[in-house]
């Protein structure tokens, strides 16, 4: 079996605006040392106690379906990353963000602002819940629509552990029409941007899960990056 190819197009003409801000010379590979190079660590201080719970932070419950998404921050040889920061950022239920550019004529959530954090504990682990947000149309070509996603953000404890990419939800209809997605070449690495449905994580009466781990470093199973 080949290996399997985690490279994200960065000139993507399917994706209109990449070609307007790709790097148009080679890249300069970072020498080895700045990998390992510490980065900045997050305290518990930073974060307040329901900013991984992106339903608390209006003044009722936001609309929409309420989800878990929980998982491990690994590094590439399968041990855990613990005090690692995870910021996600996300549309509402009805598919909008709440943001200026935003202007698509979907409903704001007064009750669901899009945005939360959390520190992985001791054995890696985050746990956030949310709403499952709407998909959501981008102008990048006829018809275009986001296949629903959070947006991750990741500061590992060195710099070459920084990752910024989308967890998708399976089965979604879009992927297929979605060149975000497909800047991720190989169909191997777009399933390790997909989150698992866990029926084991869901809580009866209240919330279905999904379970995504993340995975940083150069390695053949590391989590794709974002070319948005
Ligand atoms: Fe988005």
């Amino acid at each position: 079996m080949t290996e399997i190819d985690t490279e994200v197009a960065v000139d993507w003409a399917e994706y209109r605006s990449t070609r307007l801000r790709h790097p148009s010379r080679a890249l300069v590979p970072l020498p080895e040392r700045f990998r390992d190079l510490a980065g900045p660590v997050f305290g518990e201080q930073v974060l307040d106690p329901h900013d991984n719970d992106l339903t608390k932070h209006g003044d009722g419950e936001p609309l929409g379906e309420r989800i878990i998404v929980q998982g491990r921050l690994l590094d590439e040889n399968g041990r855990p990353i613990p005090d690692a920061l995870i910021e996600v950022w996300q549309a509402n239920a009805g598919g909008r963000y709440r943001h200026d550019r935003d202007q698509h004529p979907a409903p704001l959530d007064p009750n669901f602002l899009g945005g939360g954090r959390v520190l992985t504990d001791a054995e890696g682990r985050y746990r956030f819940v949310t709403i499952k947000p709407g998909a959501y149309p981008w102008g990048n070509h006829e018809n275009a629509w986001r296949p629903a996603h959070i947006h991750f953000s990741i500061f590992g404890r060195q710099f070459g552990e920084r990752l910024v990419t989308q967890m998708y939800f399976p089965g979604d209809p879009l992927f297929e029409y979605d060149p975000i997605f497909h800047a991720v070449r190989d169909p191997r690495a777009q399933q390790l941007l997909i989150a698992k449905f866990d029926i084991a994580l869901t809580q009866p009466e209240w919330a279905l899960a999904y379970t995504w781990d993340i995975v940083l470093g150069p390695g053949a199973s590391s989590t794709p990056p974002d070319v948005d």
